[in-house]
């Protein structure tokens, strides 16, 4: 132990992390271990170079910045809807289809206690959490098409036992258990803003998942790529967990993107307001990207096609993605580039006392899905209409909280029975 304690103070020193010892003398044996165990663990190097370069300022001067062709949904006609479905209907009658729900994250801007896919959406006559809808909606489509779609629901360290007990005590929300598998992504330790390293216990260091583009990566680490070749499916669904109006299966959207001949596809949502605080869909270089909303001018915004009322860089990313697998594996050991996000963490302070912050106080470096794309020169962007499809919850008092996610959500329900019944 003595031996490994050098190392370690060797190492924190080299990093000027020795702040993460300050409580060694006051803690257990078995927490010295897991401090000591966590510490070797920790890629120091990398995570002080993804804070140091986190600090310098984009370079977009030789980046070349074009529009990436988008479909309106309310622009196809019945016969198209129709020819596209049927093709993406086959795939799913064929058993070639997974889907992929990403709830690795922290949810810290919801700020509520457990897996974000637990919260309980107050719905009448009965609350439902978020991981029941994702389920029901899956149900749906197995309903219709007389097939059960295997469900990969990637986890981190922080939720994973919390989510899978959630899963068990609910009895799977009436899904096939045996269809359900879990998976855990990688994780990152969170930074403070002088570049320390925070305690999360006197004895453990605060880590946290690396974005959800870790999802290639934990997908193929838990070997769960060779089982879906192994398994025939073809095409997979990725989206998150906070939008309660996700179609997590699509047939027209899959049509749409076969028939296109593409490997990749993503939903978007027309943005509004164009200096809203939402990334874009555009071309970077040729390839498809993402603008992030601070790489917006509002020229660029209010560009048009000439002559139309067509606006070019109006397109937002919804979190609702589907690719072939080949396309995964493609991508699947790829570094894609970390992303630093500002975000509420709790610590422990200089005097050993917890603290939780009201406002963001850490950093955090986070892969996103959408970075892959700009490994393909081009993939499918299918407008959707936001009251059927877009109505996620992000925090308590912002655009997209819970009254607004209920509300959309009954109205599109209304909507769809009279519908139906009609
Ligand atoms: P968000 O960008 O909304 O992040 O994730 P978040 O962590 O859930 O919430 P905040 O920003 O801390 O408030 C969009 C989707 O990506 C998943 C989330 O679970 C959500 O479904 N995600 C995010 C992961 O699966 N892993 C991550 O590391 C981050």
């Amino acid at each position: 132990m003595d031996d490994k304690l050098k190392i370690v103070e060797q190492l924190l020193k080299k990093y000027k992390q020795e702040h993460l010892l300050n409580f060694y003398n006051e803690i257990s044996e078995t927490e010295k271990n897991i401090l000591i165990n966590q510490i070797l663990d920790i890629d120091f190097e990398n995570i002080c170079k993804l804070y140091k370069d986190s600090k310098e300022t984009k370079n977009s001067s030789n980046i070349e910045i074009s529009p990436l062709q988008h479909i309106e949904k309310n622009k196809l006609s019945n016969t198209e809807i129709n020819y596209y479905t049927e093709i993406g209907e086959t795939i799913i009658h064929n058993h070639q289809i997974a889907v992929v729900t990403m709830a690795g994250g922290q949810g810290t801007r919801l700020g509520y206690k457990g897996p974000k896919g637990t919260y309980m959406l107050n719905l009448k006559p009965f609350k439902k959490s978020l991981f029941q809808i994702i389920a029901e909606n899956i149900i749906e489509t197995n309903t219709k098409y007389k097939t059960c779609i295997p469900w990969y629901i990637m986890t981190s360290e922080e939720n994973n036992k919390q989510t899978q007990d959630f899963f068990e005590i609910n009895d799977f929300f009436d899904y096939p258990k045996e269809k359900i598998k879990f998976f855990i992504q990688d994780k990152l330790p969170i930074i403070d803003i002088n570049g320390k390293l925070i305690l999360q216990e006197p004895y453990l260091i605060k880590e946290a998942s690396n974005g959800n583009g870790n999802v290639f990566r934990a997908m193929q680490k838990a070997q769960i790529l060779d089982e879906l070749r192994n398994n025939g499916i073809k095409w997979i669904c990725f989206g998150g967990i906070d939008n309660v109006l996700l179609k997590n299966v699509d047939p027209l959207f899959l049509g749409l993107t076969i028939y296109n001949n593409m490997k990749i596809g993503s939903k978007s949502i027309f943005k509004k307001e164009p200096l809203e605080k939402t990334a874009i869909y555009c071309k970077k270089n040729g390839k498809p990207s993402i603008l992030d909303y601070d790489e917006i001018s509002l020229e660029l915004s209010e560009r048009k096609i000439r002559n139309t009322n067509t606006y070019l860089y109006r397109e937002a990313n919804m979190l609702s993605h589907i690719m072939s697998l080949d396309a995964v594996y493609k991508v699947k050991d790829i570094e894609l580039k970390y992303h630093r996000a500002f975000k509420k963490n709790a610590f422990v302070n200089f005097e050993g006392v917890k603290q939780v912050p009201d406002k963001p106080n850490t950093f955090k470096f986070e892969n996103f899905i959408f970075d892959a794309f700009s490994y393909f020169d081009d993939m499918l962007l299918l407008r959707v209409n936001e009251n059927e499809e877009f109505a996620p919850i992000k925090d308590f008092t912002g655009i997209y909280n819970p009254d607004t996610a209920i509300e959309k959500y009954n109205n599109y329900k209304n909507t769809n029975s009279v519908k139906l019944k009609k």
